[in-house]
């Protein structure tokens, strides 16, 4: 199938018309890459730190990570941050993104117990990159929950909201005089969905077309109440921006028909609109494609109301607008098609969409992973799509990358990041998309989550199995390097357009 075929030569046209390409990155652009705590950090039970949610199901659930891997040392970056910190300045990035560990710091999850070890160790983090430079940019929450919190239920909680306020105070507080700019939650999206999992943490809370909905309604009622609490008290004095880290993969129709149209449309709405649309549209509020579509199979379903909870409009308010710029988490793209047949399942969030069929086009090259496919015109597209959907809101590009097996020389992840920043600037001279930097996902080899050990996406290669956990610069970080240095794409990595 080649559902590309039409784009590209859109692209070609668009190309072929105008002026040759523009390669140079706009003045400002910032470059930078990122990693998360629990990916990088390692040392899980010592200097103070609690149990975190991922270490729970990792450790009574080995079977649910390839190889039984665990990240209770994984790059080891609590020890090592300053190998980090250098890596980042070899490559000449302008910002370093990384997560705080909640219960590194809270390691009950509420303010009864503050751990000054890893108060200090963030401390510390962040202070080195300044002194070499590199803007910190801080993720509070990438996933590692404190257990004692997933034990009164995590995300699907409402007291989670409170809880999450205090922890923002907390960081603003600690933090705030250097860091400028904030992302409150990465990937709503996976968070969310992830509590459809058996082998996302927590994995026993599986409760496929309830939970999510409920998690990700409180999860953004928390962010906006972080959100708001910087506005008070913060803003004026610290003068940082904070905005929310959203994963977008885009999606093509699969033809030209109005059912494909409308079933890419509303792919995009559910995994994007339903935590994008209540913070960055002139509306506020879940999509209403989203609203009307559970509502009408809950109540068929015999429920009184619908699975997906009503904000009210003072909740709508407060939500709508709780920005200073969109994080976008960007890698692949799918293609999208209605079923033949109307079909029903299981009660759960597919069903609600209408049991779309994604697909992917067997010409997209893969890496380490068979979803994670090469397609850089589809960064341009979902930064268009954004663009148009929410206003024109500034754009930081929070990751972007490629997996593989960990080859040193990683062809493939210069030509990905090549392309995909290609894309980028296409985006922002073409159509107009204000975006105002890119981070690579990531700095280091680190532990992938439920494939541990077996995907990798660093810039630069760690040996686990190695107890100095040395980095070694992979060829793409000098590539990178040059990109960076010269503000230009390097012509010769760039893919041919079809004409
Ligand atoms: C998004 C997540 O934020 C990150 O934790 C993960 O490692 C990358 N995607 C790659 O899967």
């Amino acid at each position: 199938m080649h559902a590309t075929a039409p784009l590209l030569l859109l692209l070609a046209a668009a190309c072929s018309l105008g002026a040759p390409r523009n390669t140079s990155f706009p003045q400002g652009f910032l470059f930078g890459a990122s990693s998360a705590a629990y990916q990088v950090e390692g040392a899980w039970n010592t200097s103070g730190r609690g149990e975190s949610n991922w270490d729970r199901l990792i450790h009574r659930h080995p079977e649910c990570i390839s190889n039984e891997a665990t990240a209770d040392v994984a790059a080891d970056s609590y020890h090592k941050y300053q190998e980090d910190v250098r890596a980042a300045k070899e490559v000449g990035f302008d910002f370093y993104r990384f997560s705080i560990s909640w219960p590194r710091i809270m390691p009950q999850g509420n303010l009864s117990l503050i751990n000054q070890d890893g108060i200090d160790y963030y401390n510390n983090l962040i202070n080195a990159l300044l002194a070499n430079n590199i803007q910190p940019v801080v993720t509070m929450f990438h996933w590692d929950l404190p257990q004692s919190l997933q034990d009164l239920g995590g995300l699907m909680n409402p007291a989670i909201v409170d809880y999450f306020e205090d922890y923002a105070r907390l960081l603003y507080t600690t933090y705030g005089d250097r860091v400028k700019l904030w992302t409150t939650f990465n990937e709503p999206y996976e968070i969310s969905v992830g509590l459809t999992s058996a082998c996302e943490a927590p994995a026993d809370l599986v409760s496929p077309g309830f939970g999510e909905y409920l998690a990700m309604h409180n999860l953004l009622k928390a962010h906006a109440t972080a959100y708001r609490l910087y506005d008070r008290e913060f803003r004026r004095r610290q003068g940082g921006k904070v905005g929310i880290t959203l994963s977008a993969a885009w999606a093509v129709p699969k033809s030209q028909s109005a059912a494909d149209l409308e079933a890419a449309e509303r792919y995009l709405q559910f995994t994007v609109g339903w935590f994008a649309h209540p913070i960055f549209s002139q509306e506020g509020d879940y999509p209403s494609v989203m609203k009307e579509r559970v509502a009408r199979n809950s109540k068929a379903e015999g429920l009184r109301r619908s699975r997906l909870p009503e904000f009210g409009p003072e909740w709508v308010d407060y939500i709508k607008g709780s920005y200073d710029f969109f994080g976008l988490n960007h890698y692949t793209t799918k293609i999208l098609s209605e079923p033949a047949t109307a079909t029903v399942s299981q009660i759960s969030m597919a069903n609600d969409m209408g049991n779309l069929v994604t697909e992917q086009d067997d010409a997209w090259p893969y890496g380490a992973a068979t979803y994670f496919r090469y397609v850089p015109f589809g960064m341009r597209n979902i930064l268009k799509w954004v663009s148009e959907r929410y206003n024109g809101v500034d754009i930081l590009i929070t990751e972007n990358g490629w997996c593989d097996s960990g080859e040193l020389n990683d062809t493939m992840r210069t030509r990905f990041y090549v392309n995909y920043l290609a894309a980028v600037l296409d985006a922002i001279y073409l159509d107009n998309v204000q975006v105002i930097g890119h981070a690579a996902w990531s700095l280091i080899d680190n532990f992938e989550w439920a494939s541990g050990y077996s995907m990798k996406f660093g810039l630069y290669y760690v040996d686990f199995n190695d107890p100095d956990r040395p980095r070694v610069p992979k060829d793409s970080s000098k590539v990178y390097a040059s990109m960076i240095k010269n503000r230009s794409l390097p012509e010769e990595y760039l893919d041919k357009v079809e004409e």
